[in-house]
């Protein structure tokens, strides 16, 4: 199994994400979880991802994971937030309070430069913009061959953008980074929104998670029962909610549940209608190295047995 940086914005669905990631028995190897700004504030964000992490080692998950704080703002834009989307603390739907969970002192970029020379096969797993992972990418450039696989939420081909008509919002957060890691020469998997709205969770999921009754369940729940839960059903007229980054854990758990297409992507990073904006050569017309495997379905019944599954595995 290769040893995992989770890079998160902790957000009720990179909660989830990490609680399927850090369950008992799930079989990775989670070495660090480094935050970036993007939902809410870096501050917010590493206090969100601390209390999951803090949360799951208490409920017979993995213990004691560090936390990494990483960059406050875009490399060139100002930090644009989505409160109206996860609640003003990033996290609508649990008791938020400030875990014992420390926060390390190395800056989440250190971190993963670190963790890349020192390891081999790391995969990287991003689910927030890509701030940190550019930077680490950009600073210290000999780690991209020690990188098996950079595996991401973001972007959208087939479906509309959810932030503006063009973009996704974690590639929209910080389109510079988004640019220098889809232009990096390391391989990629991508959960785009192309696929993240073809696994709806749905009351009849949700039904199911409560009735396993254990104190993990009745978090999930909460957060599955909260605001959070209704924002897309009500802007996008979406049949349920997408829990967008769980399907880069669902990938790592179970790559069958997905299917893909090898494609090269590039990033529009500067226009002030399209910023943001994946561009997929889906037909291979620019001749770039098809270096992403664009997910285009998912097995819904499969992703959420999957994710029941390793709710289930918490005692
Ligand atoms: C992405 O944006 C964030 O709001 C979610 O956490 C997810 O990573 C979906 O567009
Ligand atoms: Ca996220």
């Amino acid at each position: 199994t290769r040893p995992l940086i989770l890079d998160c914005d902790p957000g009720q669905d990179d909660a989830i994400s990490l609680m399927m990631a850090l369950s008992p028995s799930s079989g990775l190897d989670v070495r660090a979880i480094t935050v970036s700004a993007g939902n809410t504030s870096l501050d917010k964000c590493q206090r969100n991802a601390r209390l999951i992490a803090e949360i799951c080692g208490q409920q017979g998950g993995a213990r004691n994971i560090p936390v990494f704080a990483g960059c406050e703002t875009p490399l060139h834009y100002p930090l644009a937030t989505a409160e109206e989307v996860h609640g003003v603390e990033g996290l609508d739907g649990i008791d938020i309070y400030e875990p014992a969970l420390p926060l390390q002192d190395e800056h989440a970029v250190d971190a993963i430069i670190r963790l890349c020379r020192e390891l081999d096969d790391v995969v990287l797993v991003p689910t927030g913009p890509l701030t940190n992972i550019a930077t680490a990418l950009t600073r210290a450039p000999d780690i991209a061959p020690k990188i098996a696989e950079i595996v991401l939420m973001g972007g959208a081909r087939s479906e509309a953008g959810n932030i503006t008509p063009s973009a996704e919002f974690n590639i929209y957060v910080d389109p510079h980074a988004a640019a220098i890691v889809f232009n990096a020469s390391v391989a990629k998997t991508v959960f785009a929104l192309d696929v993240t709205h073809k696994a709806l969770i749905r009351d009849t999921h949700v039904d199911k998670i409560e009735k396993l009754d254990t104190p993990m369940s009745r978090i999930l729940t909460g957060m599955l029962r909260s605001d959070y839960a209704e924002y897309d059903r009500a802007k996008f007229g979406t049949s349920g909610t997408p829990i967008h980054d769980a399907c880069t854990t669902a990938y790592l758990l179970r790559p069958d549940v997905f299917t893909f297409k090898d494609v090269s992507v590039q990033v529009e990073a500067d226009s002030p209608i399209t910023r943001g904006h994946t561009s997929v050569d889906y037909w291979q017309m620019t001749g770039n190295p098809t270096d992403t495997k664009w997910a285009i379905d998912v097995d819904g019944a499969g992703f959420f047995d999957l994710m029941i599954e390793r709710i289930a595995a918490y005692p």
